[in-house]
């Protein structure tokens, strides 16, 4: 598979880091298969009609900094209203868990800035703490735990470049069977999957874990359409940025020549299917070659492509798909503006 299992982190070899060495491991299971996952989706993606490419490809190393700042947009309320809520009941929702040790096992962590909430109040209640952390982006990962370590000596951390299915695989190999697992799922990740798609993830992280442990899953509420599309459209137009990068990741890495001043962001609100779609717009008829994959893409003046959706939930939507999946909901704690929900799913013997 090309990875390096059990790499051991360094920076430049120097040894202001050797404390932090023993404490961390990060596990590289992606890199060639996110080429060979890439180059599959971009043949098919872009010969599709309408043409469509998975939102995963977005986090290279400029995207994920790209996303950092949507975090910190005042349209983008998503981060700020869930920091909100881990800020007020960090205390209560590690209190869920009546057993210790408790492990942190993080799906998506990214830069991991809310996860600090619950670390702390963890550590409150025992002495140490295995923090697992599963990103796409290896970049993000390397960054949040060396802050993560450097701020939490008792902290240990095990992390994952990988996708959720890999990473959870591998996890589920090598847990040992001591306390219980409490799951994090935050910032509406969730948003990302269809239906199907979030049935299947929830099921097959309820299968890695045991009955009793559980799972904390950020997801934003429906609401007003003009509030969703202005989070998803801000005015400094970093979104669009984060969105057309896409584009310029494919200039980078395939040698392809998308002109971006010809292409526009586009994100809607589409109330009867309860999600943003996100979409790169063509502004005139032209061709574009992939040179490195040989392929030709034609677009018509307005054609899009399909990069993302962003589903948005009511708290009746998330307790019956907790149910259907192996959870029960047990309780839900909303921002003050009633904008973002952080649900505690509790998983349920079989
Ligand atoms: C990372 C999937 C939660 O859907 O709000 C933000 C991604 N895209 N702005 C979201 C995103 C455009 C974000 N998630």
């Amino acid at each position: 598979m090309g990875q390096h299992a059990g790499t051991h982190f360094k920076r430049g070899g120097e040894d202001a880091d050797e404390t932090l060495g023993n404490r961390l491991v990060i596990h590289n299971l992606v890199q060639e298969d996110t080429r060979t996952s890439f180059i599959k989706d971009l043949r098919h993606g872009l010969t599709a009609q309408p043409k469509r490419l998975p939102p995963k490809y977005f986090y290279d190393e400029l995207g994920s900094q790209l996303f950092e700042a949507i975090c910190l947009l005042p349209e983008y309320y998503p981060t700020r209203a869930e920091n909100e809520i881990l800020t007020r009941h960090a205390d209560e929702i590690a209190d869920a868990l009546d057993c210790t040790p408790v492990s942190l096992l993080e799906l998506g962590s990214g830069s991991a800035v809310k996860t600090k909430r619950l670390i702390e109040a963890l550590l409150r209640r025992q002495d140490d703490l295995l923090y697992i952390p599963v990103d796409i982006s290896q970049s993000a990962l390397e960054q949040s735990a060396r802050v993560l370590l450097q701020s939490y000596p008792n902290l240990r951390v095990t992390a994952y470049a990988s996708d959720y299915y890999t990473a959870l695989v591998r996890v589920s190999e090598t847990k040992d069977d001591r306390g219980c697992t409490l799951a994090l799922f935050l910032g509406s990740n969730i948003g990302n999957f269809d239906a199907e798609e979030a049935q299947k993830f929830l099921r097959s992280l309820r299968s890695v874990l045991r009955a009793g442990d559980a799972l904390l899953i950020g997801a934003d509420l429906k609401k007003q359409p003009e509030v969703l599309e202005a989070a998803y459209d801000d005015v400094l137009g970093i979104t669009a940025a984060f969105n057309l990068n896409l584009l310029a990741r494919i200039n980078r890495e395939f040698d392809a020549d998308f002109d971006l001043r010809a292409f526009k962001h586009v994100a809607v609100y589409n109330e009867p299917m309860g999600r943003i779609e996100m979409y790169i717009e063509s502004t005139r008829a032209q061709a574009v070659h992939i040179r490195q994959l040989e392929i030709e893409a034609r677009f018509e003046p307005g054609e899009r492509i399909h990069t993302e959706n962003s589903y948005k939930y009511t708290v009746a939507e998330l307790s019956s798909l907790a149910i259907s999946t192996g959870w029960t909901l047990g309780d839900t704690w909303l921002d003050g503006a009633e904008r973002f929900s952080s649900n505690l799913f509790i998983a349920v013997a079989d």
